[in-house]
């Protein structure tokens, strides 16, 4: 619509480009745009400098709120808020995915979680239209079994995780991707803890379920914390060994992790920065210290990054692999592969690369 100009563009608030239309609006038009003028600038300057001022003192009051309120940051960490994407039915995975079900586990009383299991490609055609019972019973067939630890943000219904699906299970292994507390379609609430009780619930649950099946953790990015936090905890509480633990995109720990990714770097020179807002991290009960978990763990571990990773930077990646490298008895079972800048996956499409599966089963000693 065409703008009339004068007093009633002025109540209208849209004084940005009120002088191109006075412009062309003749002189009565440019006279009343003058007195707009005249009564808008300074308003405007005091508005200006209101913001400005008002901006900075919450860029100052934020690192003081989150030393007092640590469980700020549990936001800001997990963002399970983001349930990205917004209108996705979990109950039909099929929509996304093919040869995959939806199923809930409880992990502990009062907290059940969501869970997408993928069967291997080779089993499409026999999945079609099959029930839940026949996705349990597949999990003996002898194919290795994927716990898929997404990482902060989002559900497993997200677009890079749906792509892992379909590349690993095109390779012809099982994937059963959760969402953790607080996630998607599982109930409770986020905490490092409750996510390795999410994670061995659903190990126990598959271990019963896959026969002599090998069953991998495998964390992207936040979730790589969870991977080894879990694969530690069913070494040292129970002796038991998982099988595999891949990697993809991951830190050394949330610490280091936070002081690294491109958010807080407008916070990397303001005095106290570790004090303030590192610090509070462990205030929150938030470590995902994978560098100290990796030292215990003796499963073949695979390390997967991305040289072009712009959120989490791959040099924290290699010095995850240095530390388990020096800690690993048989230095065979540690391997860190890097992907070239010019392959442009990122943080989040390592999952794209149809030469993934190979990597990994390689890596795994499988054909
Ligand atoms: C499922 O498989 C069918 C047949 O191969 C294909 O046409 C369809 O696009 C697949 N669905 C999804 C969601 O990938
Ligand atoms: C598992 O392996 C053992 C020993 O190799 C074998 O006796 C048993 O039949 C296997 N079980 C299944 C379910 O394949």
């Amino acid at each position: 619509m065409r703008r009339r100009g004068g007093d009633r563009d002025g109540d209208s608030g849209d004084s940005g480009d009120s002088g191109d239309s006075g412009r062309a609006e003749g002189r009565a038009g440019a006279a009343r745009q003058q007195r707009g003028r005249r009564s808008w600038f300074p308003c405007l300057g005091t508005l200006l400098g209101t913001l400005l001022l008002g901006m900075l003192l919450i860029y100052i009051s934020v690192p003081f709120l989150i030393r007092l309120f640590p469980s700020m940051l549990t936001k800001f960490v997990y963002l399970n808020f983001l349930a990205f994407p917004f209108f996705a039915d979990f109950r039909r995975p099929e929509l996304l995915v093919n040869n995959t079900i939806s199923l809930h586990l409880t992990t502990e009383p009062g907290v059940t979680v969501g869970i997408w299991h993928t069967v291997p490609g080779s089993r499409a055609a026999e999945a079609r239209g099959q029930d839940r019972r026949w996705y349990e019973e597949a999990l003996a067939d002898a194919h290795p079994v994927i716990i898929y630890l997404h990482g902060n943000g989002g559900t497993r219904a997200a677009r890079h995780r749906v792509q892992f699906l379909k590349t690993m299970g095109a390779a012809d292994f099982h994937i059963l991707a959760l969402d953790y507390r607080g996630y998607g379609d599982s109930t409770g609430h986020p905490t490092e803890s409750g996510f390795t009780t999410d994670v061995l619930a659903l190990y126990d649950w598959a271990k019963a379920r896959s026969g002599n099946s090998s069953i991998l953790f495998w964390g992207h990015s936040l979730g790589t914390g969870i991977a080894t936090n879990a694969a530690r905890k069913l070494q040292e509480e129970r002796g038991v060994q998982v099988d595999a633990v891949v990697l993809e995109s991951p830190y050394t720990n949330i610490r280091e992790a936070a002081a690294h990714i491109p958010i807080t770097k407008i916070y990397r020179q303001f005095p106290g920065f570790g004090y303030l807002i590192l610090d509070s991290l462990a205030r929150a009960d938030m470590f995902f210290q994978s560098d100290e978990n990796v030292k215990v763990l003796a499963c073949p571990l695979l390390i997967l990054h991305a040289e072009d990773d712009g959120v989490v930077p791959p040099h924290l990646g290699r010095k995850l692999y240095e530390t388990a490298r020096s800690a690993y008895k048989d230095k065979n079972k540690v391997k860190f592969i890097t992907f070239p800048e010019k392959l442009g996956l990122g943080h989040d499409y390592i999952s794209f690369n149809p030469e993934l599966p190979a990597l990994v089963k390689d890596f795994l000693n499988m054909k």
